[in-house]
């Protein structure tokens, strides 16, 4: 059965109109969240959209496959929010309990990282942290971008194809991240800048002090045991002046979150105490919700944070 998205105020380019066609055919109850969200999508980003489902197909990925990635991160979310709003816990608090069937698992990880990379567009909050990130990522500044976590990658690609930094390091625990991002540069930015992919865990990796000019952790604070560890890391390996760039999540459930933030409050004081002080940030509640009924009602609240050190 093919089932029609319904008709989204801009023209959908081609691999974005089939990717949507068949999240709704495959889930027909996604219609309207995903219509809505498409309506807030501007023309570039969509062209955007197009272009990385085009590199998917290039490595060999169907649409069908993508459209259930997506629809792999939305079943799985809700329902972890159903298990969350019973007990008002994640289900998971240890990374040993995640790492193998998510992390190290390499079928469920593409699934997953792929799926990400979709929400980066199709979640109007993951899309406006996606915005924020590209609108304070400086420009004419030079020296060594660092990221933490890159996973799909994209986040990654978009510093090296925007920012004026000249070396680029991503670490990630996950080798199928490390691939999957080298996979994007590669297509898209191969040969422009120098970049360093390694499969490390951040916090039992030598990293040089004071030695990065940027320094990115996009959604891993909340994957952690010790988000204050990763902070402290960050504190120490940034320059003085160095632009740091931090996304997280409050109340909001997934299969591999394992450390629980229940307010903004707790993000500021947190920071403080790991040397780092907020230049500017976005809060973004639920949909249709204030932050206050958000927290009341334990919806998802998303955050990002551009931070300086003390
Ligand atoms: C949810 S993904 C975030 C992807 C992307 N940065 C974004 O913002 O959408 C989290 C990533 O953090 C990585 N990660 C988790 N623990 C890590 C650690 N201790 N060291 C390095 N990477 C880690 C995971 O493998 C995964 O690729």
């Amino acid at each position: 059965m093919t089932v029609q998205a319904a008709p989204a105020p801009v023209a959908l380019p081609e691999n974005v109109a089939a990717l949507i066609d068949k999240v709704i055919e495959d889930n027909p109850m996604h219609r309207n969240f995903v219509t809505r969200a498409l309506a807030n999508v501007t023309a570039p980003e969509l062209a955007h959209l197009d272009d990385y489902i085009n590199f998917c197909k290039q490595k060999g990925l169907t649409v069908a496959y993508l459209a259930e990635c997506y629809l792999t991160i939305v079943g799985d979310t809700l329902r972890e929010q159903i298990y969350f709003q019973k007990h008002k816990k994640y289900r998971y608090s240890t990374f040993a309990e995640v790492g193998d069937s998510v992390y190290f698992n390499e079928e469920y990880m593409s699934f997953y990282m792929y799926g990400l990379a979709i929400t980066s567009y199709l979640w109007p909050n993951h899309l406006d942290l996606f915005r924020f990130f590209r609108e304070t990522l400086p420009t004419g500044k030079a020296g060594k971008y660092l990221e933490i976590g890159p996973g799909h990658g994209y986040f990654f690609m978009t510093a090296m194809e925007q920012s004026t930094f000249d070396t680029f390091t991503g670490g990630d625990i996950s080798e199928t991240s490390i691939a999957m991002t080298r996979a994007l540069i590669e297509h898209f930015g191969a040969g422009k800048k120098p970049f360093d992919l390694v499969c490390m865990d951040f916090l039992k990796t030598d990293l040089p002090e004071n030695g990065f000019d940027a320094v990115v952790m996009g959604e891993v604070l909340e994957h952690v045991e010790q988000p204050d560890l990763f902070l402290k890391q960050i504190a120490r390996l940034a320059n003085k002046n160095a632009h740091i760039f931090v996304t997280t999540c409050i109340n909001a459930p997934a299969v591999d979150h394992i450390y629980l933030f229940k307010t903004p409050d707790e993000l500021v004081k947190l920071f403080d105490d790991c040397g780092l002080k907020i230049k500017s940030q976005l809060i973004r509640p639920y949909e249709g919700k204030t932050e206050a009924e958000s927290l009341a009602q334990l919806l998802p609240i998303n955050v990002a944070y551009v931070l300086e050190k003390k």
